[in-house]
């Protein structure tokens, strides 16, 4: 447990889930809770590195050896992750990014007497921070993603992370069932990281520390 096989890495992770502004008291998010994000930090932390939390609404509490940036929105996310990729080594993109933003932020709360039975907002996609990490790195920086996906058959989303690993060419995607009761906000998880190649180098079932350990261990023996 004293290994401190990160000293001298300077690592970057996302955490939690956007929310994307409607008016001014709603939004569009996701059930992200940010513990597997917040486990990766506070092991990378405990493991020596200098760790840098993005925590975008998380509902577990900071550890108190990162460094924590708080946001809110993908578009928030995306700017505090172009100003902070440029000095850390390794970037985890752990939390979940809304694909879609609301079009027009109503300036003032949408009534109920102002439409009919129906309301209709319109989305416009948010930009991928990922792709746009990998397309602006530095040379030498390690980039993992993740991919929640919620088919139920092992190999159909094997066959999606493996898909989504070319798209985004970031070097590992850490690849989880999310579902009604997978995943997201749960204590237990299951993950394979899978390289750029679309091999699984690394398989972790357990508690949100011990899968941060594992994947710790992939960042770790890159270089
Ligand atoms: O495409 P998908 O949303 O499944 O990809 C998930 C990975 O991409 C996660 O690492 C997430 O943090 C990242 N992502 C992003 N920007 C987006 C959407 C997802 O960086 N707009």
């Amino acid at each position: 447990e004293l290994e401190r096989d990160l000293v001298g890495r300077d690592i970057l992770v996302t955490a939690g889930g956007t929310r994307e502004p409607i008016d001014p008291v709603r939004f569009l998010g996701n059930r992200s809770s940010g513990k597997q994000g917040v486990a990766l930090a506070q092991r990378a932390a405990e493991r020596g590195a200098d760790v840098t939390l993005l925590a975008a609404n998380i509902e577990v509490p900071v550890p108190d050896n990162v460094h924590v940036v708080r946001v809110s929105s993908a578009e928030q996310l995306a700017a505090a992750c172009a100003e902070l990729a440029p000095r850390h080594d390794t970037i985890i993109m752990a939390a979940a990014v809304a694909d879609f933003r609301p079009e027009h932020v109503q300036t003032g709360k949408i009534k109920k007497e102002s439409t009919g039975e129906e309301l209709t907002l319109t989305f416009k996609k948010n930009p991928d921070i990922l792709r746009n990490m990998v397309a602006t790195r530095v040379p030498g920086q390690t980039i993992v993603g993740f991919a929640a996906e919620t088919e139920e058959d092992d190999a159909a989303r094997l066959e999606i992370a493996r898909a989504k690993i070319k798209r985004k060419g970031c070097d590992y995607l850490v690849l989880n069932r999310v579902g009604w009761d997978h995943g997201f906000g749960r204590e237990e998880t299951e993950v394979q990281v899978l390289n750029l190649e679309g091999d699984v180098v690394q398989e972790a079932v357990g508690d949100k520390t011990s899968v941060a350990n594992a994947i710790l261990d992939v960042v770790r023996a890159r270089d």
